[in-house]
């Protein structure tokens, strides 16, 4: 079977997904975004479950629906399996289940993380192998690199906060509302980013630090608005240009350093950070004066969505890479 037709589930954080894929061509990909996490300024586990709970029927019939296709014409039932918050996990993972039970058709668990990664695989152009890739998200950054399609290394990552938390938790201290990452990008587009100087963390290897600056930015503040408390309303644009600009800065440093020492020129982004506008137009520059052939994730498959688990899932059933119905979420998967 070379065309396999397979749901694919997605549910480790705060988005409930589904998505069907024949052949490799993505033919559905529904999202469900949970807006009761923004009243608390961040995603409350407990409430995901029973959101992902309520979520989980309708999103998978549309996924269906939309598709044109029917519960008879699956092949296998694929589901994230972490990382992710395990409440958040149990949900896809136990509908999943039931579901490749009912129908009697296999199960493929998918390592959210590597999901993001092969979302590049859904649409031209491809990377070829080897490629390096700078996963950044919510819970990870991570410098990879990809020898095929499941054979994947991590050279780097941080030891601390993960950089879509340093966009996320200083947006917060700007008084931005929920999801803080997206809103700084907004903000930032009219700022200048050289206006502030924050550090730029240096650490070992291709390894990444950002609690450093995450702290730099609280100081910077609060001894900003002890002389004007309009400080942060006045300056709004130029500080977050500028804390951008510091995070750029710090992912593009081991990027080029491992590129540079793998002698490697195919470079990919992923994960819901790889939306960030500024990121993006840095990475392009640099590859066209480098050299470098970069891919960059339509918006669509930079956030978390079922797509992307979907052509992990591809990929894994052409490898004969089955799960089973002892399967259990893994809040802690490792690529
Ligand atoms: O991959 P993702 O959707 O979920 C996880 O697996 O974590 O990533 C979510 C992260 C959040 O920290 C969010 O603020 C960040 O991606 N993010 C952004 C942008 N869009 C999403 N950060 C900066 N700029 C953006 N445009
Ligand atoms: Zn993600």
């Amino acid at each position: 079977m070379t065309e396999p037709t397979i749901l694919a589930i997605e549910s480790s954080c705060d988005e409930t997904a589904a998505a069907v894929i024949r052949g490799g061509r993505v033919l559905s990909n529904i999202i469900a975004t949970q807006a009761v996490h923004e009243q608390y300024g961040g995603v409350v586990p407990e409430l995901a479950s029973r959101a992902h709970q309520q979520n989980i029927i309708p999103v998978v019939t549309q996924a269906l629906i939309k598709a044109n296709v029917t519960k008879s014409d699956l092949n296998a039932v694929a589901f994230t399996r972490g990382p992710g918050l395990l409440g958040a996990l149990l949900v896809g993972c136990t509908f999943a289940k039931s579901f490749a039970l009912g129908l009697g058709i296999p199960l493929i668990e998918v390592n959210h993380m590597q999901a993001h990664i092969l979302a590049h695989f859904i649409d031209d152009p491809k990377p070829a192998f080897p490629f390096l890739c700078l996963t950044v998200s919510g819970g990870h950054t991570q410098v990879v690199l990809i020898k095929s399609h499941l054979e994947m290394e991590v050279i780097g990552q941080t030891t601390d906060d993960a950089v879509g938390e340093a966009f996320d938790k200083t947006a917060k201290m700007l008084g931005l509302p929920y999801p803080g990452g997206p809103m700084l990008d907004k903000a930032a587009a009219t700022g200048n980013p050289r206006a502030f100087d924050f550090p730029v963390s240096n650490m070992p290897g291709y390894d990444f630090s950002f609690s450093g600056i995450k702290t730099a930015v609280l100081y910077f503040l609060k001894n900003q608005t002890k002389q004007n408390p309009e400080f942060v309303q006045e300056h709004l644009a130029d500080i977050c240009a500028s804390v951008q600009y510091t995070l750029i800065q710090t992912l593009l440093r081991k990027l080029k350093q491992a590129s540079k020492d793998l002698g490697i020129k195919e470079v990919a982004i992923a994960g819901g950070v790889s939306a960030n506008s500024g990121l993006r137009q840095t990475l392009q520059e640099y590859a066209k004066k480098h050299n470098w052939n970069v891919y960059i994730p339509a918006f669509q498959y930079c956030t978390d969505n079922a797509g992307m688990i979907a052509i992990a899932a591809h990929y894994q059933y052409l490898a004969g890479d089955f799960s089973n119905q002892l399967a259990s979420p893994d809040p802690r998967m490792k690529i």
